[in-house]
C-alpha cells in the first residue's frame, strides 16, 4: 500500500512540471487526495458498505471538487491534474497511468443500463473539459483533446478531438481530414433571396432613371415601351443563375 502511495506521488511529479517536491504534492494536489479517498471508498463499496462509501465519495467531492463514484475501478498511478469538476461514473474502468485534466466527465449517455460508463485503457490522457460518454473503450495510449465529446470507441494510440469526437491522428499518422465546416455549405434559399434583392434593386434604379428621362422629355412616366429599355452590360451579372 505504501509502495502504491509512493507511485501515486511519483506519477504527479513526472506528469506535472509544477510539482517540485513531495511535500508540495501531498499538500496541493486535490487529484491525489481524491484518489486516496476513492481507494477507501472503493474498498467500502466492494465490502457491501455502499451507503457509507457513497457518503465518503460526497465528502471527497466537497473537499476536492472531484466526484468519483465508489464503484469506479481505477488502476495504478492515476493522475487528475487540477481536479475541479471531474466526474467519474460508477461503472467506469480506468487502467494504469491514466491522466485526466480538470472538468473531465466519464459519464453515461442516460440511455444505457448496467455497464454504462467508459473504459479507459492504460496510458490514456483526457484533456480539459472533455466528456467521454457511454460504455465505450478508449484504447491504450490514446489522447482525447480538450473539449471533445466522445461517444464511440477509440482505437489504441489515437488522438480524438471535437464534438462529436473524431480521430485525427492514428499511430502518429494524420488521418485525412473531413470538411466539417457545415456553416460554409451554400444555402440555396438564402442565395435566391440575395439574387432577387439585387435584381429588384437594379430594376428600381433603372426605373428611376427612365422616369427622370421621361420627365426631361416631357413624356408621361407610364407606360413606357419596354422594347426601348436597353439592356445594360451588367445585366448578365444580375441574372439569377440558380
Ligand atoms: C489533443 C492533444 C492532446 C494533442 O494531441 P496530438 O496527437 O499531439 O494532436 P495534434 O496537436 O497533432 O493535433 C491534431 C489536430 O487536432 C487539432 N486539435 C488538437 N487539439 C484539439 C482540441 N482540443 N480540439 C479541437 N482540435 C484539436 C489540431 O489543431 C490538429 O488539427 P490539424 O490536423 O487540422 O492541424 C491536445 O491538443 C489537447 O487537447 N490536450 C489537452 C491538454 C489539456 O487538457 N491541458 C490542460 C492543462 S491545464
Amino acid at each position: 500500500m505504501l509502495q502504491r502511495a509512493r507511485d501515486d506521488i511519483r506519477a504527479v511529479k513526472e506528469r506535472d512540471p509544477a510539482a517540485t517536491s513531495t511535500a508540495a504534492v501531498l499538500i496541493n494536489y486535490p487529484g491525489l487526495h481524491a484518489l486516496w479517498w476513492h481507494r477507501v471508498n472503493h474498498w467500502l463499496w466492494n465490502s457491501g458498505r455502499t451507503g457509507i462509501s457513497r457518503f465518503g465519495s460526497q465528502l471527497a467531492r466537497w473537499f476536492t471538487g472531484i466526484e468519483i463514484h465508489p464503484g469506479a475501478t481505477i488502476g495504478d498511478r492515476f493522475f487528475i491534474d487540477h481536479g475541479s469538476g471531474v466526474v467519474i461514473g460508477e461503472t467506469a474502468i480506468i487502467g494504469n497511468d491514466v491522466t485526466l485534466y480538470q472538468g473531465v466527465t466519464l459519464g453515461g449517455t442516460g440511455k444505457e443500463t448496467g455497464k454504462r460508463h467508459p473504459t479507459l485503457e492504460d496510458c490514456v490522457v483526457v484533456g480539459v473539459g472533455a466528456a467521454v460518454l457511454g460504455n465505450i473503450t478508449i484504447g491504450r495510449g490514446s489522447k482525447v483533446g480538450g473539449g471533445a465529446v466522445v461517444i464511440d470507441d477509440v482505437p489504441p494510440n489515437c488522438t480524438v478531438v471535437g464534438v462529436p469526437g473524431r480521430v485525427v491522428v492514428r499511430s502518429g499518422e494524420r488521418v485525412e481530414a473531413i470538411d466539417l465546416h457545415h456553416e460554409d455549405l451554400p444555402d440555396p434559399v438564402v442565395e435566391m433571396f440575395v439574387c432577387l434583392t439585387r435584381r429588384v434593386d437594379k430594376l428600381e434604379r433603372r426605373l428611376a432613371r427612365d422616369e427622370s428621362l421621361s420627365e426631361e422629355r416631357g413624356e408621361p412616366p407610364f407606360p413606357f415601351d419596354a422594347a426601348q429599355d436597353e439592356p445594360s452590360p451588367d445585366d448578365e451579372d444580375t441574372a439569377c443563375k440558380i
